[in-house]
């Protein structure tokens, strides 16, 4: 066991920080500059990807927000109707072309019995589906038409770190080589996206540097009444998937919200005692996020704004750098709230790789 941790209190630890070495993993070989495209191994048909017109994601706790962030990359970057739905809520409903629907399944253990539910109603009503998965012989990969892995390595804390950092990239890959099949992620537009996901392991690394400063906040605040985690676009899948992080091993309230949504009812729950960690990253509409913080700033709550180090997080009570890497940006914040809930969980002494009523995988429906 101890020998399994190389070295770390857990196996979570030493997963969030393999994550600069997963991702050099999932990028390997599938990054091309000069082409502004993603190389992926895919045997779907061409054409059917050239043509289809709406992509279904059924996925399950974090898997499901990394589909949610893959959501609004293709839509902000390739021109397809992507709806995302929790596995467990996944009903067919007439109304769209099934032989033109492409239904992904993402799952990082490819067993979730949610999840292979879910396909397998899309395969009944005659979709072609499609797995993005860490496990190589997994059910899901004999059920669908074509898999395509995200190279994470193994994990064993229950709680997903590194898997979510790889499946969002291995999305973004996808999202790639989408675009550029169907001819409307432009050549411009694409180099972009594959130079800031090669650059990924070197940003998560730097953020993973602050670790002394991010545990420092995690003590801190450690006897809060609860956390919120507010955020826009891109960051909004990374807000939920934070505050889940924090709830699954620290079993403290933490919630994630769309920031806009802060007004529309959970302000009320705002106080002195509610730190509030806030995505303030260009790729995440800041400027309106700004306006949020100083809502909940009046109510007295300590915000921990996430972003450049530039003067948007200037006016929140604490900062956390993270380096500038466009779409990408709000998923190296991630990383640093994976050490955030980290050192409040082993704080509060929790049992991290092995939170009460959880199990890494959940085969049952
Ligand atoms: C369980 C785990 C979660 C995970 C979810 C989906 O509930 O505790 O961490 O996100 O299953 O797992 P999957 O293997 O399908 O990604």
């Amino acid at each position: 066991d101890a020998a399994g941790k190389a070295g770390h209190d857990h196996y979570m630890h030493k997963e969030i920080h393999e994550q600069p070495h997963a991702l050099r993993q999932t990028i390997s070989g599938r990054v091309d500059e000069l082409g502004g495209n993603a190389d992926l191994d895919i045997d779907l048909d061409d054409d059917f990807l050239r043509t289809l017109d709406e992509i279904h994601v059924v996925a399950c706790g974090t898997s499901h927000y990394a589909g949610l962030y893959m959501k609004e990359l293709l839509e902000s970057l390739v021109d397809v109707t992507v709806r995302v739905d929790l596995a467990s809520e996944y009903e067919v409903y007439d109304g769209h072309d099934a032989s033109q629907t492409l239904v992904v399944a993402v799952t990082q253990s490819g067993e979730t019995a949610d999840t292979l539910s879910a396909i397998r109603r899309a395969k009944a009503s005659g979709m072609t589906s499609f797995a993005v998965t860490n496990t190589v012989g997994s059910t899901i990969t004999r059920e669908v038409d074509d898999s395509l892995f995200i190279k994470a390595g193994p994990e064993i804390g229950v709680a997903a770190s590194k898997t979510f950092v790889s499946q969002v990239t291995t999305l973004a890959l996808f999202t790639t080589y989408l675009g550029r099949l169907r001819g409307t992620l432009s050549a411009e537009d694409g180099a972009d996206l594959v130079e800031h996901i090669r650059q990924l392991p070197n940003a998560v690394q730097s953020v993973l540097d602050a670790e002394p400063k991010i545990q420092r906040l995690a003590e801190q605040y450690v006897d809060s009444d609860a956390f919120f985690f507010i955020g826009r676009g891109l960051a909004y899948p990374v807000a939920l998937e934070s505050a889940l992080k924090l709830k699954e091993i620290s079993y403290v309230h933490a919630e994630g919200f769309a920031a806009g949504e802060l007004k529309h009812g959970p302000l009320a729950l705002v106080t002195e005692n509610t730190p509030v960690l806030a995505f303030l990253n260009d790729a995440a509409a800041a400027d309106d996020t700004v306006n949020n913080v100083k809502e909940v700033e009046s109510r007295g709550a300590p915000v921990i704004g996430l972003s450049t180090p530039d003067e948007t997080n200037s006016f929140c009570e604490h900062s956390i750098d993270v380096p500038e890497l466009g779409r990408l940006e709000p998923l190296v914040a991630n990383v640093a709230l994976q050490l955030f809930a980290y050192h409040v969980a082993d704080e509060m002494g929790r049992p991290i790789d092995k939170p009460r009523n959880l199990a890494k995988s959940v085969t049952v429906e």
